[in-house]
Formats: structure tokens, C-alpha cells, sequence
């Protein structure tokens, strides 16, 4: 018998059923809230408010735990492939050896895209945002493959749609760092890995041999790894709502790498990096800018500071934070700003405003280090994002679709003005 909640107004009480999670979360069931009592409720932000059941990971705000299918993401990033974590994530268990080469096999030979997508990339200026660049040819894909276009199609074609864009994603990628550096496309090479031949994609110039540095692909899938899905943030929302309407796939994720832009979220390993080189310019006084990030006054905010559930250290910090150390000391990368950034993360980790609102770092504090020592340049650091958060907005799609979920439409509470009469212009 599941537990009930109560809600007394206006003399009357209402009842309703309270679920719980396999983790024991538990959640008031208000989905007869209005019918009832007439009442809805009211959440900015939606900080209190679920929207949806999920089976795919589950974070521990407070422990600083995150797991994907109930694996934890300390021994995912030690011990898998990013390919194998996107199998997870999607398909719900970990795959058999047969079965990861089939995917990857099938992967693999869809990672060329329509020549007729470089026309579409020659019309953006060198200077468009990376992340403008792969939210329109991802978009895009929906006039190359029109079946994906209708959603409840077939499930084989869902899994086709699934396998080209995890296929040409890196495609997309590479070439929207090529159009901003000005140079020729690279295609794809299907004898090397996936984080191999995307290095490969974006860093081979012509006539030039490239061979992608083992230590460098390992830390990116890696880095890929931790960024695969974290439940329900403002872009894998975003991907879940555009889907609830039963647009394509195409057009979900899309508009997922468009919210992912946001400098308070995916878009803030961008502002790190930013903010730690405006501080080293202005002669590296970390301290001045703790003060600068708790002036009420002072719009400055420590980017990569702060979480919406984590009010513990965020594990992938953690762990991105070991790698950065790890890669920089193998690749002999030393990096002044790094020395800043642990600089403000050990004053920060002792300031009472810090501590009162249990702001720690969160993944995008140190990643963006990394991918720096990697030579992947800022503004391509979200497009990095994305690329580790596509199997997470898939798997999150696919479950909405599979759970035939209702088209989200939140309600509101309206503010404005009360019936009135219009008035002709001439007597305003
Ligand atoms: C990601 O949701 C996810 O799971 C996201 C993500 C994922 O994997 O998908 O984890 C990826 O987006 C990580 C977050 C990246 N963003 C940043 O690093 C930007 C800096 N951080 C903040 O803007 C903020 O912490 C958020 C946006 C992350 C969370 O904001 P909330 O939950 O809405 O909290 P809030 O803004 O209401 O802050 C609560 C208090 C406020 O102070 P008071 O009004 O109580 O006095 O904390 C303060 C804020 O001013 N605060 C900060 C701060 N973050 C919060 N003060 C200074 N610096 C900061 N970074």
C-alpha cells in the first residue's frame, strides 16, 4: 500500500498517493491535483517538481553519487568504453560481446554524411559559434532521412536514426571546428576508433600524417564517458519535451545542443576557461574574484561553481580533476591556469558563502583544462559537451517515446491585466 499525502484548503482535504523510487525517493502523484481541488502548483525552475519517471541514472545530490543504469561512474570511467557506455545508457545493460560489435560495427559505417551537408556548412561564416554550426546540421538530417521524420515509423527506424546520429555527430563536430579554423573537412577513417577518428577528423591537415596520441584518446572517452547522461538537466528536459510533441529525433536533440549552450550550463566550461584567463590577466588575485562571485552587486559568478542537485562535490569533478593532472603531466602540458583553478577551488572550499550554500565544483570546472591540454580550442569545448551527452539525450528520448508520455505542457499562473474593452486609437 503506497503512503499518501495530504493537502487541506479552503475546508476541504485532499488526498494523494505518494510513489517511491527504487533508490527510495519518494514524490507526491499530483496528476489529479487541478481535477480535484482546482489548485495547481507553482515551481520556477521546476526545483521541487519531477517531471517524469526514469530508469536510466540516478544521482545522490547530497552523497555525490551518479550512476548510469545503476553502474557507478567512478568504475565506468575507469574501466569502460564510451561506446560501451552509450549501449548502456540506450539499450539498458551493459552489451554482450556480440553485441557491442554489431553496434559499433553499425556505427562505424554510418559515420559519412550527405556531400551535400558541406553546402549547408559553407554557408556559415568562419566566426559562427561551433554549437550554432552542429545544432543546424544536426537538424538538418531530418530533410536527408525524411522517415525519421515520423516517429512512431518503426523501431528499426528509430534504431537507424539512433546509430547516424551517434555516427555523424563526430562528423559534425570536426567539421564545425574546420569551417571555424578556415580549413578543408576531413572524412572519416572507419579503421580507427571513435575517439581516434574524430582527433583524426578534427586535428589532420592536409598532406600531413596524423596519428591521434593514444594518451589523448583515451582521455577523451574518458571525458566523454562522464558527460553521457545526468537525468533530467535543462537539455535532456529540453530533448524530452521537443519529443513529447512527436518531433523527429533530429529535431529533439537539436534543440537540446541548443540549450546545452547556455553559459549555466553545458556553455560554462567555455565561461571557466574565460574567467580564468581574464584572472590570470588581471594578475591572477583569486581572491578578488571569490569577493567579486559573492557581491550581490556584481553579476560575476565563479563559473563551474554550483549545481542545481549536487550540494556535495560533483564525481565527475573529482574525477576530471585527477585526469587533468594525469594527462598535463603526460603529455608534459603545464598550464598556469590550472594553478588558478585549484587555487579558487581550495579558498572556495573554505569560505563560509561557499560552504552556507554548499556550491562545489561541478563537471565543467576542470574540463575544460583538459580539453585545452588536448588542443581543442574554447569555444569547440560545449560542442565536446554534447558529443558525451548525445547517448544520454537518446537513451532519455527513447524512454519518453517507449513510455508513451504526454506532450509536456506546464500550466501558469496568470498575472495580468483583467478583461477590458479596446479602445480606438484615436481616443487612447
Ligand atoms: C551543468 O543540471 C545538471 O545536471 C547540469 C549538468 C549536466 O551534467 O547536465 O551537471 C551540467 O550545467 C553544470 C552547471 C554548470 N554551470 C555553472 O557552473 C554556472 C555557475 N553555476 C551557477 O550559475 C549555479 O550554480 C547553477 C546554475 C549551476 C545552479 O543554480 P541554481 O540551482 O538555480 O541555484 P541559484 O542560482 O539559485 O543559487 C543559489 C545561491 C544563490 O545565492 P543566494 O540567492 O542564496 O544568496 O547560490 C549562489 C546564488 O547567487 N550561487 C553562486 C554560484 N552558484 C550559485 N554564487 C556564486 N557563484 C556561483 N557559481
Amino acid at each position: 500500500m503506497s503512503e499518501i499525502a495530504k493537502l487541506s484548503f479552503d475546508g476541504n482535504e485532499y488526498e494523494f498517493p505518494v510513489l517511491e523510487g527504487t533508490e527510495n525517493e519518494k514524490a507526491i502523484d499530483i496528476a489529479k491535483l487541478r481535477a480535484d481541488s482546482g489548485l495547481i502548483t507553482l515551481d520556477p525552475g521546476y526545483k521541487n517538481t519531477g517531471a517524469t519517471k526514469s530508469a536510466i541514472t540516478f544521482l545522490d545530490g547530497e552523497l555525490g553519487i551518479l550512476r548510469y543504469r545503476g553502474y557507478g561512474i567512478e568504475e565506468l570511467a575507469e574501466k569502460s568504453s564510451f561506446m560501451e557506455v552509450a549501449y548502456l545508457l540506450i539499450y539498458g545493460d551493459l552489451p554482450s560481446q556480440s553485441q557491442y560489435e554489431y553496434f559499433s560495427n553499425q556505427i562505424t559505417t554510418h559515420t559519412l554524411v550527405h556531400e551535400d551537408i558541406k553546402k549547408i556548412l559553407d554557408g556559415f561564416p568562419s566566426n559562427a559559434h561551433p554549437m550554432g554550426v552542429l545544432s543546424s546540421l544536426i537538424c538538418s538530417l531530418t530533410a536527408f532521412y525524411p522517415n525519421s521524420l515520423d516517429p512512431n515509423r518503426s523501431k528499426d527506424e528509430v534504431d537507424l536514426s539512433i546509430v547516424r546520429l551517434l555516427a555523424k555527430m563526430p562528423t559534425f563536430a570536426a567539421w564545425a571546428f574546420k569551417n571555424k579554423m578556415g580549413h578543408p573537412v576531413n572524412y572519416p577513417d572507419n579503421s580507427l576508433d571513435y575517439c581516434s577518428n574524430f582527433l583524426k577528423m578534427m586535428f589532420a591537415l592536409p598532406a600531413e600524417r596524423y596519428d591521434a596520441d593514444p594518451v589523448v584518446a583515451k582521455a577523451l572517452d574518458q571525458l566523454l564517458i562522464l558527460h553521457a547522461d545526468h537525468e533530467q538537466n535543462c537539455s535532456t528536459s529540453t530533448v524530452r519535451i521537443v519529443g513529447s510533441s512527436q518531433a523527429s529525433i533530429y529535431a529533439s536533440i537539436s534543440a537540446g545542443i541548443n540549450a546545452l549552450w547556455g553559459p549555466l550550463h553545458g556553455g560554462a566550461n567555455q565561461s571557466v576557461i574565460e574567467m580564468l584567463e581574464a584572472i590570470k590577466a588581471d594578475g591572477g588575485d583569486s581572491k578578488k574574484y571569490l569577493e567579486k562571485a559573492k557581491d550581490k552587486n556584481d553579476p560575476f559568478r565563479l563559473m563551474g561553481f554550483g549545481h542545481r542537485v549536487y550540494k556535495n562535490f560533483d564525481p565527475r569533478a573529482k574525477i576530471i580533476k585527477k585526469a587533468a593532472d594525469d594527462v598535463l603531466g603526460k603529455l608534459g602540458v603545464s598550464d598556469p591556469v590550472l594553478d588558478i583553478a585549484k587555487e579558487l577551488e581550495q579558498a572556495a572550499l573554505k569560505d563560509q558563502y561557499f560552504v552556507d550554500r554548499k556550491l562545489y565544483p561541478n563537471v565543467d570546472f576542470y574540463s575544460g583544462i583538459i580539453y585545452r591540454a588536448l588542443g581543442i580550442p574554447t569555444d569547440m569545448f560545449t560542442v565536446m559537451f554534447a558529443l558525451g551527452r548525445l547517448p544520454g539525450w537518446i537513451a532519455q528520448w527513447k524512454e519518453m517515446r517507449e513510455n508513451n508520455e504526454p506532450i509536456g505542457r506546464p500550466r501558469q499562473v496568470y498575472t495580468g491585466a483583467n478583461e477590458r474593452d479596446y479602445v480606438s486609437m484615436n481616443k487612447r
